[in-house]
């Protein structure tokens, strides 16, 4: 199992939205996919249309852990998806406890699951530090920084990294990290500026660029990725190539492909 976790300290940078798109990617490109929503929010599933139930889901997995695997929901593309799950304050309180007593119970929940080796997990997560962020960076195998190319978000990107270091070098499992770009716009000098220096300072820790497109967030106003919804955009042509990135990073970490 190769645990992928989307993340990033600043807020609406398209986590979700890559998050989503990218499962789709790389189960479109022949890989076994999990995706799971380990934030509150529960907005992972707004882009496949899937209805929540309202006794199954991560947050209800830390009281009933066998519960898990019955949470796996399937969406009308395929793809197999955990929400986080409809939740009282009490039951949020609680597993956000459970969270961060026990560092390792993602990975160690995941690891439970017996997956097929093969499967490729993508988390989505909410931003900035907290509980799910170190559950999530400590269960990586390759952490996914997703950054705007402008000023705010590249300031926040030192935190990130000292997260890294902090939560995930130290794990065995850990391979790397990589950066997506997000929201490109060709058009604006600051936009290609910054991106630039991105791609400087991250080199081949570069996993891609999406351009910012009306097709991803039409897509998510009808509730399908945008690869059932814009198949020929310039997003899906980007989240492809995010996709393919990552499976040539983890092909170097000896991971074979199903
Ligand atoms: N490449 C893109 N082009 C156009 N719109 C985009 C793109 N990426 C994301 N968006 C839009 O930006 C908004 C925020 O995206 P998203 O919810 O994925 O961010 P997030 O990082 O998950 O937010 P949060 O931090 O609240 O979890 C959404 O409306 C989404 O449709
Ligand atoms: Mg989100």
């Amino acid at each position: 199992m190769k645990i992928l976790s989307v993340l990033s300290t600043k807020g609406g940078v398209g986590k979700s939205t890559i998050s989503a798109n990218l499962a789709v990617a790389l189960q479109l490109s022949g890989h076994q996919v999990l995706a799971i929503d380990l934030d509150p929010q529960n907005g992972l599933g707004y882009h496949f249309s899937l209805d929540l139930d309202n006794d199954t889901g991560l947050v209800h997995a830390s009281s009933q852990p066998e519960s898990l695997a019955a949470s796996i929901r399937r969406t009308a593309s395929g793809l197999s998806l955990i929400p986080y799950g409809v939740y009282s304050e009490t039951q949020r309180i609680a597993f956000e406890s459970i969270l961060a007593q026990q560092p390792h119970w993602l990975r160690d929940t995941l690891y439970g699951l017996n997956l097929d080796p093969n499967v490729i997990v993508v988390l989505d997560t909410p931003p900035g530090a907290s509980v799910y962020m170190m559950q999530a960076l400590s269960a990586a195998t390759e952490v996914v920084a997703v950054v705007l190319p402008d000023a705010g978000s590249y300031v926040t990107l030192p935190q990130l990294l000292n997260l890294i270091e902090t939560y995930s070098s130290h794990q065995p499992h850990f391979r790397d990290y990589g950066v997506i770009i997000n929201q490109m716009n060709q058009t604006r000098l600051l936009s290609k500026d910054v991106a630039n220096v991105l791609r400087s300072t991250f080199a081949n820790r570069l996993i891609g660029t999406v351009h910012y497109d009306q097709a991803i967030s039409e897509a998510l106003a009808f509730g399908q990725s945008v690869f059932e919804y814009a198949p020929h955009s310039e997003a899906a042509h980007d989240i492809l190539n995010c996709a393919k990135g990552i499976i040539d990073r983890l092909a170097t970490d000896g991971y074979v492909v199903s």
